[in-house]
């Protein structure tokens, strides 16, 4: 009897055991989440409606944000877990499809300027992260107006992606080419050939131009040339550019530009940015 009972009380505090090391793990995820949303992957700074003082946490991710270009006038979703105007009956693989391949449940294709390009990188633990993190977020009733594309959606951004890691952080280089992707730097950086797309030859090169309530920003060439790039910017200057959103000369850059949720990003994230930034080939710019 007494036994039985040890071994009761074994199990149990083996059950609980086990459901604390559930619940740790699932609040790492959340973290993990939380950080990347935050900081380097800022979804917010497209889903989050903007208001006279920056972004309006009370209406966190809950869209609205209109993108006016010729090619389309896109207004970003409403991702907050509201069933109606949101994501909130969506199942989690439904979500984690929409943003790495860009499908929705209903088999629709998302359209730009959501860089699903670069999201195709992001890897199963990471996409995980953020789709808990989207779960745990305030609901908002948030109905966002269609977009409409002036040019053809492609029918896909590639083949399904059944399963992806992403570089270890020990391999500096490697795992700032997987942050820069996954903060989408080279969707704002690169210029656009004649048929629309990214210009991969001349990534980081800069020249493509966002207009906004602050005017008209044209993105930097962000490659290590020594003349027209960052190549003779220390690593600090890079760094306070990328956070801060200060250059080099102490002028101040204008949005779009993450600073706000970039100044998050931790300084070992930092440093892998910045070291896979100086191996891109230097560019000059040309518009
Ligand atoms: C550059 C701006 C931009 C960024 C960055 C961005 N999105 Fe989007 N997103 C949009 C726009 C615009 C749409 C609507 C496109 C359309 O109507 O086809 C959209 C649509 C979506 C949808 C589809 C929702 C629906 O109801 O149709 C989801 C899910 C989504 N985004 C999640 C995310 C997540 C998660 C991130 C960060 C990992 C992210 N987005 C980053 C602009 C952006
Ligand atoms: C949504 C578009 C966008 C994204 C995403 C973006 N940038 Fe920028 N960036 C810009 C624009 C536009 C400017 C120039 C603003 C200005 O001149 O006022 C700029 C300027 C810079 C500068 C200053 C260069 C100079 O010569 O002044 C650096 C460095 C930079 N970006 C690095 C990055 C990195 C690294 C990332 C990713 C972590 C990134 N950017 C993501 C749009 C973007």
């Amino acid at each position: 009897m007494r036994s039985d009972y040890l071994g009761f009380s074994c199990l149990l505090s083996a059950v609980i055991l086990q459901a604390t090391a559930v619940l740790a793990a699932d609040d790492d995820v959340l973290k993990r989440g939380a950080y990347l949303m935050n900081g380097p992957v800022a979804c917010g700074n497209c889903h989050t409606p903007v208001g006279p003082n920056g972004p309006d946490l009370s209406k966190e991710l809950a869209g609205g944000t209109p993108f006016d270009f010729p090619e389309f006038m896109a207004f970003s979703a409403n991702i907050t877990p509201d069933p109606e105007t949101g994501i909130g009956s969506w199942s989690d693989d439904q979500i984690a499809r929409a943003i790495r391949e860009g499908i929705r449940p209903d088999g629709t294709v998302i359209g730009p300027p959501m860089p699903i390009e670069f999201y195709r990188h992001l890897s199963d633990d990471d996409l995980k992260a953020i789709v808990a993190y989207l779960r745990h977020l305030a609901v908002v009733k948030n109905e966002v107006p269609r977009s409409t594309f002036n040019i053809p959606l492609p029918p896909n951004y590639g083949p399904p992606i059944v399963s992806q890691g992403s570089p270890s952080p020990d391999d500096k280089i490697a795992y700032g080419g997987y942050l820069v992707a996954i903060s989408h730097c080279l969707e704002c950086h690169t210029p656009r050939g004649s048929d629309g797309h990214l210009d991969m030859k001349r990534a980081g090169a800069g020249g493509n131009s966002f207009p906004g309530p602050w005017g008209v920003s044209v993105s930097r060439n962000i490659t290590p040339d020594l003349e027209d790039g960052i190549g003779s910017w220390s690593d600090d200057e890079i760094k306070a550019a990328i956070t801060t959103g200060v250059r080099k000369d102490g002028t101040h850059l204008m949005p779009p530009m993450a600073f706000g949720y970039y100044a998050n990003i931790t300084g070992g994230d930092l440093d892998a940015i910045v070291a896979y930034l100086r191996t891109l080939p230097p560019q000059k710019t040309t518009n």
